[in-house]
């Protein structure tokens, strides 16, 4: 450690539990989104978690963006969030773009990572394709700047999808890396919290691919500004099989499509696969679907009305935003400060 540098926290002195995840603002919230990400960040916060929720607009320009689409879709995001029941009282809610902090410390972390690490990540080779040469240096270098995301507040646990689990990874290997190079144990090791099976929402297509918002096809997914007849109409579309509900969770093996919209029934009800099963089993889909729409659209259109609502009132949100990022640099300030002492950068 350089002569002078204050002494950070030593790792047996733990750091506090806290939450942050990230969700980019680009296309739009689905059904998947809601209940992978958005519903369970607003069941941890009631267990009282401190959480941390970024929408993080500097990820999304790794690939070209319309000004005037990100500013809608950033706001759109903020919207569903707080539609969803984040409280932006008792978590932080806020832009990355408004927190410097998350820049300055990816340059950091560019100078930690190697290019060695750089060139494992799969989600890179799978964005920039064939065309790699023609990828922007941004979308090579995000893993780190998800790693200073997370890292510039000391967080312990990152909620996310299965596809992030190897950039979290990373921000452990960064974060081991730094620690070593420097003789500190300033930052964590963050653990990834996955998505279960349970949350993870499949087309309605295609019960083996996932629900997302590049898929071509509209009717695979519902947005959650859909409304009630375009929502109904989705799941009265959705694949099926011709076989009746079983009723229990074995009866779903090799049946996905079957085990999806038992599932979302489960999920957007706060309920198991085996309690729907045992309400619903041996009746047909004709049956069981009209159940499931009404479901849905009782669940989804309090959350779109809310989203419409606050969309008229953009003003609200980026209060929202503002007052988020001043809370988020209370913690991350001191954190790049100590960072910079640590490397040896002269500062006051
Ligand atoms: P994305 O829109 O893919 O960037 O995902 C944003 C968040 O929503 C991440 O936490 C994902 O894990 C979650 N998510 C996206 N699609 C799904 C899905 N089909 N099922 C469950 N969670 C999802
Ligand atoms: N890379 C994530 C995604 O595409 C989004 C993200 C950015 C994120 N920074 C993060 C997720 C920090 C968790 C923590 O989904």
């Amino acid at each position: 450690m350089t002569e002078g540098v204050q002494t950070p926290p030593a790792a047996d002195a733990g750091f506090t539990p806290r939450v942050f995840s990230g969700i980019q603002p680009s296309g739009q919230l689905h059904l998947g989104n809601y209940l992978g990400a958005l519903k369970r960040f607003a069941d941890a916060q009631e267990r009282g978690v401190q959480s941390i929720y970024c929408m993080v607009d500097l990820h999304a320009i790794t690939v070209w963006q319309d000004p005037a689409d990100l500013r809608n879709a950033t706001r759109e995001l903020a919207a569903g969030f707080i539609a969803s029941g984040i409280d932006p009282e008792k978590s932080i809610l806020f832009n990355q773009s408004q927190v410097p902090e998350h820049a300055q410390l990816a340059w950091m972390f560019n100078c930690v990572a190697r290019l060695g690490w750089m060139n494992r990540m799969t989600q890179f080779k799978d964005k920039a394709g064939k065309n790699a040469e023609k990828a922007s240096l941004g979308l090579y270098a995000y893993p780190a700047l998800m790693a200073a995301d997370i890292l510039i507040y000391h967080a312990t646990h990152v909620p996310v999808g299965e596809d992030q689990k190897q950039h979290v990874e990373l921000t452990r290997d960064i974060a081991a890396k730094f620690n070593h190079d420097y003789q500190t144990d300033f930052f964590p090791m963050p653990e990834p919290v996955i998505e279960g099976a349970a949350t993870r929402v499949m087309s309605l297509r295609d019960g083996s691919k996932k629900m997302s918002k590049s898929d071509p096809s509209d009717a695979s997914r519902i947005n959650m500004t859909d409304d009630a007849d375009t929502i109904a109409a989705k799941i009265r579309k959705a694949k099926t099989d011709p076989d009746a509900l079983p009723s229990d969770a074995k009866g779903l093996e090799g049946r996905p499509e079957a085990r999806n919209l038992v599932n979302i029934y489960a999920a957007l009800s706060d309920s198991t696969v085996d309690a729907v099963l045992s309400e619903f089993g041996g009746q047909q889909f004709s049956a069981f679907k009209p159940k499931l729409s009404e479901l849905a659209v009782e669940r989804l259109a309090p959350i779109s009305t809310e989203m419409a609502r606050l969309m008229q009132h953009t003003d609200e949100i980026d209060a929202i935003l503002g007052r988020g990022a001043a809370r988020a640099r209370e913690i991350a300030t001191p954190v790049i400060k100590q960072t910079y002492e640590i490397v040896g950068l002269v500062g006051s």
